[in-house]
């Protein structure tokens, strides 16, 4: 039992305990900082991409990422395991992963030979979703792909993370089309898409673009000049007296709210409505009024909906299809991808042509695939930042990034023959497949292969042939986790002076450091200005460094307050506080976060 319920009064709002928790509550503070070590730049010059592909154990590389992009990933996708306890997998999606099961041996210690799947879940996933809160804008949202095995806990684990106010939705994704009839309870077709906001007032989903099928809601069967319209109820339930009153229809009866309700508008105002011809009272003249709204008076778009269904988005075995198109020489490249679509969906709703999307259970890279996608449809620059644990980081999640930028042969599948059977028709079912073998037959010139198949109670058949997908265009960098930034409490040595000035710089500030400021300042040694304050670190590889009147002379900018970092200081106290001055001593001021 992953723990149980305790009721907070002081925020009133239950929260989840479960076995280890108190060990990574604030874990995320412990992991040390590693930096990124470049390894290969895909269609760009060295370190020129904006996107980023990282190989390793996403608590390291979100620690990793904090200094440059904390408060800037506008929206967060991931589809961490769903803890179902099935093994043989691709990668392992219960957590006794041996390098899961080893990072929970040393933060839970002993503890953790007690806990259970879903305590180790919980454990493995509180650190990181603290992390991901952390990198998130404050116009930014986060979407978690689960399904029941751990939805329940993850909800009340988010509610702690972010609050529970910043809860948006538990979107429903219809992921399978067909049902399992060897289930034992019940056929289950969806997973969850778990929805937090960082800020829940600022965030707010983009519309969907409007279909087809929405806009044909709209006729005009008056030919109002103004053009199609669909009618709603004219009646509300929010009860105010002086619209209770009775309307008189164009045949002249006399018709009223129904009970406990009123209309929309007062008296005067809907006489001004049935003047103006928004009033629609049938073509019979004699029907309950209804209020006519016009397709050219809507907004431009229409509010995502919280059932996905796989029409829209895909499902698990199009997600799959479509991977094999990409790697067609793999049996199975990848056990469990998400469609390319669903994940479109998300960037849709929740990002704009410049955003920032993170997913740090990356997987086959479904969601740079989406982005890159997204950019080449509408011109974007989306930037994604991808984070993968196993070896396959390079060769699935990497190579299918590859693969799409710069295009791929894909066996394109058309339909050529469809018809849903009824019970009836199965039967017949040789006159169908009659039918598909005088299609094969016409149709052997423009195909390499045909497929039939039998899904969601239709016959289909589909002509296979081989066709180029465009590249989409793009780039990005791969990296592995460096070194630690602090090792047995100094700086590391065998770090570059630049990422040891960008570690001290963004734990003093929160910020990235500015690389145009530094340059201009012609400071060897300056950092950066924030909040009226002058940042410095006195620091060389292998020398002592001392803060004394001659470093001071070299310092030509002035400043209200000024912090500085060296090994030593022989400056008076009393000059210090004098002048603002705090010196910070390497490495013991050296923070970590
Ligand atoms: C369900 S899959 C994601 C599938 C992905 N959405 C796609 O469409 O291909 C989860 C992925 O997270 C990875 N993973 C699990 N734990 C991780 C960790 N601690 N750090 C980085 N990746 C991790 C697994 O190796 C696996 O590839």
């Amino acid at each position: 039992m992953p723990g149980g319920f305790t009721f907070l009064l002081e925020v009133f709002v239950p929260t989840l305990n479960w076995l280890g928790k108190d060990a990574v509550l604030n874990h995320h503070l412990d992991v040390p900082y590693r930096t990124l070590e470049l390894k290969e730049s895909f269609n760009c010059e060295s370190g020129k991409s904006e996107n980023k592909i990282i190989h390793g154990d996403n608590l390291e590389a979100l620690k990793a990422l904090l200094p440059e992009y904390e408060g800037r990933v506008k929206c967060i996708y991931i589809d961490p395991p769903y803890n179902t306890g099935e093994e043989n997998w691709v990668y392992n999606d219960n957590v006794d992963s041996p390098k899961i099961r080893n990072w929970l041996g040393q933060v839970v210690g002993k503890e953790a030979e007690d806990l259970t799947r879903h305590d180790k879940w919980l454990c493995m996933m509180y650190p990181r979703l603290k992390l991901l809160q952390k990198l998130l804008s404050e116009d930014g949202a986060i979407f978690i792909s689960i399904d029941d095995n751990e939805q329940a806990n993850l909800k009340l684990m988010c509610d702690e993370i972010f609050g529970a106010g910043n809860f948006v939705s538990n979107l429903i994704w219809q992921k399978k089309f067909s049902p399992q009839n060897d289930s034992k309870w019940f056929s289950d077709n969806h997973d969850f898409i778990v929805c937090y906001a960082k800020k829940k007032y600022i965030w707010h989903p983009n519309l969907m673009e409007r279909s087809l099928e929405s806009d044909s809601r709209y006729k005009n069967p008056d030919n109002d000049p103004r053009g199609p319209w669909a009618s709603t109820d004219l009646a509300v339930k929010s009860y105010t007296k002086e619209y209770d009153y009775p309307i008189i229809t164009p045949s002249g009866r006399m018709v009223y709210p129904s009970k406990g309700r009123c209309w929309m508008t007062s008296k005067e105002r809907m006489d001004q409505l049935i003047k103006d011809n928004r009033i629609w009272f049938g073509m019979s003249n004699d029907n309950v009024p209804r209020y006519k709204t016009f397709l050219n008076e809507v907004q431009k778009g229409i509010v995502p909906l919280s059932i996905w269904l796989y029409e829209d988005v895909g499902h698990n075995q199009s997600a799959k299809q479509e991977l094999k198109e990409i790697f067609p020489e793999e049996h199975n490249p990848f056990d469990t991808p998400k469609p390319t679509r669903l994940i479109e969906r998300i960037l849709q709703i929740a990002t704009d042509k410049n955003s920032i999307i993170l997913d740090s259970f990356a997987g086959s890279g479904t969601t740079a695939h989406a982005v890159l996608n997204m950019n080449k449809q509408d011109g974007g620059n989306r930037k994604f930042i991808l984070v993968e644990m196993e070896d396959y980081a390079d060769s699935i999640t990497a190579e299918r990034v590859r693969r799409v930028i710069k295009g791929y042969k894909a066996d394109k599948k058309i339909e050529l023959y469809s018809k849903e059977m009824t019970v009836n028709d199965l039967k017949n079912a040789s006159d169908f497949l009659e039918e598909i073998k005088c299609i094969r037959e016409e149709r052997r010139e423009d195909f390499s292969s045909f497929k039939t198949e039998f899904e969601n109670n239709t016959l289909k058949l589909y002509g296979v042939a081989k066709g180029d997908e465009e590249g989409t265009g793009g780039d990005f960098n791969f990296y592995e986790l460096g070194p630690e930034m602090i090792l047995d409490g100094n700086l590391n040595e065998h770090q570059s002076v630049e990422k040891i000035r960008s570690y001290i710089y963004y734990t003093e500030t929160g910020t990235p450091i500015d690389k145009e400021n530094v340059k201009e300042s012609k400071h060897e040694f300056f950092l950066g200005d924030f909040d009226n304050t002058a940042y410095y670190l006195f620091y060389k590889k292998k020398e002592i460094t001392t803060l004394d009147f001659d470093f001071l002379s070299t310092i030509q900018i002035p400043s209200e307050r000024y912090v500085i970092y060296a090994d030593n200081c022989v400056l008076p106290k009393d000059f210090l506080f004098e002048h603002n001055i705090t010196f910070k001593k390497i490495p013991r001021d050296v923070r970590k976060f």
